[in-house]
């Protein structure tokens, strides 16, 4: 691993003094995306798929390289099962209206769980409201799933289990081997809500074999207004599109005999956004140089000094295990007024509910404060935080 000070460099955001704890949100940003952000507004700029300038023709290979790229780096064999959407969120609204709704029957059930991020749990409750199909909503044991609970909940009838990678106010990691091989053992889909698990975890998708896969491309170093929707092929060409438009349609044969295009334009309705698809592909040479696993030891080592640390105040809640996210209390402070005192030392992290409000449902609390951690973190801004907890608790205590 490069040495912090140097890892730093690659984000000039931090670079005026801001701490930043809020990589769950979104991760920040290495030169080389914002750069060619702007290289292909400033030297490319044409719209891709249509047009027959080389210019055209340059950007349109630009995009299909790009889903190359992200194929290969998630090991998909078929590129065409990689759909460009607008964010996690879009991906799991199309699977559930382009797929699910298509597939439901009246004694369906859908399987998901306490710990979801709104982004996976409202598509869900709204549909099974909708169409009068049971919620199965796992429970939560010690901030944890409880996993016997999920083996019960998940039966022959669940048409789809939608479960996260890894808990966005926890940060553990979800059992995800446990979770499809009941899915494979029952005939039940099973949707992976990737958001937080993609930047900490090289995802092999022939190795997981999941039915869908979503991810947002800002969680892993790249722009916002991008998502990646991965799903099984013969699953892929059975859903139906959720919107209609250009760029899907292959011709018409009348006025209104529409013949679509294949995956994945069948799926890809209206203009993409080449200029994040071109500043995510280089995101992927941005982390050839990044050890996962020892960038991910690193960060476990900052969290275990800091959990240690909240845990020797004897006031304060920690909710998570060591790891990128540490999400805590402090007894007797609402998590909204301690911002301010975080703010003021130009430290930013999240509080509140985390988009994540099933979490609290059997907890005195309704928020945590959320620290997030990157590889450009290090030991000082942990120390400049605990400081401010102190003060926190001087002030309101
Ligand atoms: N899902 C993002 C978060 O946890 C926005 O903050």
């Amino acid at each position: 691993m490069k040495a912090n000070i140097e890892i730093r460099k690659e984000f000039p955001f931090i670079n005026q003094g801001i701490i930043y704890m809020d990589s769950a949100a979104t991760s920040l940003k290495p030169n080389c995306v914002i750069d060619s952000q702007s290289e292909y507004y400033k030297t490319m700029t044409v719209n891709v798929g249509r047009g027959s300038s080389i210019h055209n023709f340059n950007t349109t290979n630009i995009v299909e390289k790009t889903r190359n790229t992200i194929a290969q780096y998630l090991n998909i064999t078929d590129e065409t099962q990689v759909i460009f959407t607008q964010n996690s969120t879009d991906s799991i609204n199309m699977v559930a209206n382009g797929w699910v709704r298509q597939n439901i029957t009246s004694n369906s059930n859908i399987v998901i769980t306490q710990l979801e991020h709104h982004s996976n749990y409202v598509p869900w409750i709204e549909l099974c409201k909708e169409l009068n199909i049971e919620c199965r909503i796992v429970p939560l044991e010690n901030y944890e799933i409880n996993y016997s609970k999920l083996i019960e909940y998940i039966n022959e009838h669940t048409l789809i289990t939608a479960i996260t990678g890894m808990s966005n106010i926890t940060g553990i990691e979800t059992n995800l081997e446990v979770v499809t091989n009941r899915c494979r053992e029952v005939g039940s889909k099973i949707i992976i809500d990737a958001a937080q698990l993609i930047v900490h975890k090289r995802i092999d998708i022939q190795q997981l074999d999941p039915d869908f896969l979503v991810f947002s491309a800002h969680k892993l170093y790249g722009p916002f207004g991008l998502g990646i929707l991965y799903g099984k092929k013969n699953l892929l060409e059975e859903m139906t599109p959720v919107r209609y438009g250009g760029n899907m349609v292959s011709y018409t044969s009348n006025l209104t005999n529409i013949h679509y295009k294949d995956i994945p334009f069948r799926l890809e309705s209206g203009t993409q956004n080449p200029a994040a698809i071109y500043s995510f592909s280089s995101v992927f040479n941005f982390i050839k140089d990044y050890d996962i696993e020892e960038t991910e030891n690193y960060i476990k080592g900052l969290s275990t000094y800091l959990i240690h640390k909240l845990k020797e105040e004897g006031d304060i809640i920690v909710y998570s295990q060591p790891g990128s996210i540490i999400s805590f209390n402090i007894q007797g402070v609402h998590p909204h007024d301690a911002s301010q005192f975080f703010d003021e030392k130009n430290i930013i992290l999240r509080t509140g509910n985390l988009c994540a409000s099933p979490f609290f449902a059997n907890l005195e609390e309704s928020g945590v404060i959320r620290v997030s951690l990157g590889v450009h973190n290090n030991i000082e801004e942990i120390d400049t935080l605990l400081i401010a907890i102190k003060e926190i608790k001087g002030f309101f205590l």
